[in-house]
């Protein structure tokens, strides 16, 4: 025995002081974005079946969960608005009086401080559900840009401090830059959706958002789960364009590509842990299969480590609890 040459990695997980001077990632509340959902009508909250936890708010009862969210500590939201009316070409996106501008404003009013991320898109607000301009089947490159941009325009004037596209349409940051810009909005990041792959994780937010295509898929415009290097070419050229953040979407099942987008690019990276991973974990905890505070913790800490700065989860108000007990 005395003569065997090997390392004591054990010496450094001997107490639990030990175990936390040695910790190389660590969950801030600091990191979370809290995404909510706010629909029209009054008096209206909302349980959303498939993502237990998460509820629709009308107007008159959203601060009810903003406070929440601020008592928690949590800096950020990202504010979806469910509208009722639908058009062809998803008028209500870029409406000043729009749910989301409206919300935006109620919001703003309120906790002044509290940063507001608008979802910048037209999937909710489209008859068709798709994320852009629709003709003869097709989702339309160019002529949906102009919409987004004036969509993330009526969004900052409604008091967002910062924008995020979603759409995955070609040239939307570059589109949206110059938009801003021109309206005297120099100041106002975007947060782009620079990574986001065509995936099933997204069905519950589908719900939530009542934002279902109508007809056929995503696949021509988000990105095929099979592809690394392509992850790449889209980040390249949203740093080109002008984002200021990259958002990796889904995490769990893309943290590879996390990893990528750390190394390849000098800008803060945002992991969208979304509704299916969030709903995957609700399930099993609800019958009792996982333990739910430590797998979300093991989980959240997976994506820190995997190189995301920001985690955008609807975990965020239970995780702001479970670290700061
Ligand atoms: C809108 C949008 C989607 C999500 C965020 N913004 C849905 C989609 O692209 O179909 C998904 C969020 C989640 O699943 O939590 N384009
Ligand atoms: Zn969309």
């Amino acid at each position: 025995m005395k003569d065997l040459q090997f390392k004591r990695h054990r010496r450094l997980r001997n107490s639990s002081a030990l175990r936390s001077m040695v910790r190389e990632t660590h969950l801030h509340v600091e990191d979370f974005v809290y995404p909510v959902f706010v629909v029209e009508g009054e008096n209206k909250k909302n349980a959303v079946a498939s993502m237990p936890g998460v509820y629709q708010f009308s107007l008159d009862r959203i601060h009810e969960e903003i406070q929440e969210v601020v008592d928690l500590g949590i800096q950020s939201v990202m504010v979806f608005g469910v509208p009722d009316e639908k058009d062809a070409v998803g008028t209500g996106a870029y409406h000043d009086h729009g749910i989301t501008q409206e919300a935006i404003r109620v919001i703003k009013e309120k906790f002044p401080e509290l940063l507001i991320i608008a979802d910048t898109c037209l999937c909710e607000y489209t008859d068709h559900g798709h994320c852009g301009v629709v003709e003869n089947g097709k989702i339309l490159n160019d002529p949906s840009l102009d919409l987004l941009a004036r969509t993330a325009v009526s969004q900052v004037k409604a008091g967002a401090d910062i924008i995020a596209p979603s759409n995955m349409m070609d040239g939307f940051v570059a589109a949206i830059r110059e938009g801003l810009d021109n309206a005297g909005y120099e100041d106002i990041p975007i947060m782009s959706y620079a990574v986001k792959y065509s995936s099933a994780y997204y069905g519950p937010f589908r719900d939530a958002a009542n934002s279902t295509p109508q007809f056929g898929d995503r696949k021509t415009y988000q990105m095929d789960p099979a592809n690394r290097l392509e992850a790449l070419r889209e980040a390249e050229s949203d740093v080109e364009e002008g984002a200021d953040f990259l958002i990796v979407k889904p995490a769990l099942s893309y943290l590879d590509i996390m990893r990528d987008v750390k190394n390849n690019f000098n800008l803060p990276v945002v992991a969208y842990n979304v509704s299916g991973e969030y709903s995957m974990i609700k399930a099993a905890a609800e019958r009792g299969w996982i333990n739910e505070e430590q797998i979300v913790l093991e989980t959240l800490t997976g994506m820190k480590r995997a190189g995301a700065d920001i985690i955008i989860t609807y975990h965020a108000k239970d995780a702001a609890r479970w670290l700061t007990r």
